[in-house]
């Protein structure tokens, strides 16, 4: 396999392929712009590196007469034991091809990724852009808000669900700079709030991580968190913004995996705004405004957790379904149900924890199993959905998680990288020479202005003194 190894930078036709590809608006695939490029198919495939093992591979190519027209090959930058391999055929071979493809997959156990077929499977899935590209998937929801379970606490209560579908219509009509509706919570539901604001309330200082308790006085003070009050998403979003550029959005019903995770992208959230039904308060099928408000929110407003968020989101954008799942699985276990260390104790920074007084006390006992976080296995980890967790995944900090979650983000098959560009409010596809000098010419700059005014030799005098 070393024998067909070239330097990287050899990849220059892989980078020229690249530029031709744009995104397509309203559709949900990345397409070719020019038509010549079609007459040729460019697929890369990695394979473990082993010996035989690219021969097994050229074999499958010779058995369906396909003629490569070009191949390169490379160390893959993600996984250390595997090769890259980049090439071209005819685009006459293209049914054959499929068969070749597969027979990589099945059989060699190759990572395939087709750069230049137009053909849906494949191809790299649509995701948004602009910010104001959530409003597309906004209400492509798994379910509506106010469609319940049979055995949904308020399923036989027709004044709830009726509740429920007002919410729902709030957040169905909202789009992307509106101002999130006023809602008048009634008397019932702000009596659910207070029983369990004052029951979580008492947990906290022994429980949550110190970024929600640095945190949560200051929603008391200036967002209306208060026993008696439930706290309106328009005030939460803008002090939320003000912290970290983290914003709610009102959302329907069940988005799918995808879509919500993209809205982290943009450091978007979306948010309930109902209640769970007032016989149970301890107790929701689903999260509602307290798990936001009290378990999410909190956390959105220190600035490394928003930054571990948003990388998340970044990482599903354009990626193949089965990372999806990972992330989501990964989600799961931070954003939900993470735990991480602080000195020498451990404490809740998921905010389902943080949104329930029964499992907020039983993840710190010792009946859960305690593992490190890491995102190779934490994002391939089964969990129940209806019970507390039998295992949690410990963070060393909110840096150490990002860093690791940024590394895994690298091994998802991804003809490009992304980068938020909080200026424009938009999605930056690095896929092209030309765009990473333009990022390193912004990194440059910034070098610059921290140098030029002298900022580090100011911060140690202040250090000093
Ligand atoms: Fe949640």
């Amino acid at each position: 396999m070393h024998n067909l190894t070239c330097d990287s930078s050899t990849f220059t036709l892989l980078h020229c392929f690249l530029e031709c590809v744009q995104r397509r608006r309203g559709s949900m695939y990345l397409e070719e712009e020019t038509s010549k490029k079609s007459e040729m198919i460019s697929c890369i495939f990695s394979l473990k590196e082993e010996v035989g093992a690219l021969a097994k591979a050229l074999r499958l190519f010779e058995e369906k007469g396909i003629n490569l027209t070009h191949i390169e090959s490379r160390p893959s930058r993600p996984n250390n034991d595997q090769y890259e391999f980049f090439i071209n055929v005819d685009s006459t071979c293209s049914q054959a091809l499929d068969e070749v493809i597969e027979g990589l997959r099945t059989q060699i156990s190759g990572h395939v990724h087709e750069l230049s077929r137009n053909k849906e499977k494949d191809t790299v899935p649509w995701f948004p852009n602009d910010i104001q590209d959530l409003d597309r998937f906004a209400n492509q929801i798994l379910s509506y808000g106010s469609e319940l379970d049979a055995d949904h606490p308020g399923f036989t209560d027709p004044v709830y669900r009726a509740r429920r579908k007002e919410f729902a219509d709030i957040a169905y009509n909202y789009r992307h700079g509106q101002v999130i509706p006023w809602v008048e919570y009634t008397e019932e539901e702000r009596v659910t709030w207070g029983k369990v604001f004052k029951e979580l309330k008492t947990l906290y200082p022994t429980h949550a991580c110190r970024e929600h308790n640095r945190v949560f006085p200051l929603l008391e003070k200036y967002c209306g968190y208060e026993q008696d009050n439930i706290p309106q998403l328009e005030d939460v979003s803008r002090f939320l913004q003000s912290c970290t550029g983290f914003r709610l959005r009102p959302v329907a019903g069940l988005l799918s995996s995808r879509d919500f995770l993209a809205g982290l992208a943009f450091r978007v959230f979306h948010s309930t705004q109902y209640i769970r039904h007032s016989s149970r308060p301890t107790y929701t099928p689903e999260p509602d405004i307290c798990h936001e408000l009290l378990g999410h929110v909190p956390l959105f407003a220190d600035s490394s957790f928003a930054q571990f968020s948003q990388e998340i989101g970044l990482a599903s954008l354009g990626a193949p379904d089965e990372y999806i799942e990972k992330l989501a699985t990964v989600y799961w276990f931070t954003v939900e149900f993470g735990l991480c260390k602080q000195g020498s104790e451990i404490k809740a920074y998921g905010a389902g924890l943080l949104s329930s007084f029964g499992e907020l006390q039983y993840c710190l006992t010792d009946k859960p199993k305690l593992l490190p976080f890491d995102p190779d296995k934490t994002s391939l980890q089964k969990y129940p959905i209806t019970e507390y967790q039998p295992i949690y995944f410990i963070a060393e900090s909110f840096e150490d998680a990002k860093e690791k979650v940024r590394k895994f983000a690298a091994t998802i098959p991804r003809p490009f990288s992304v980068r938020y560009n909080p200026y424009t409010q938009s999605i930056e596809v690095l896929d092209n020479t030309q765009q990473l000098r333009n990022l390193a010419d912004s990194i440059n700059s910034k070098c610059h202005h921290l140098y030029s005014c002298n900022i580090i030799k100011k911060i140690k005098m202040l250090f000093l003194s």
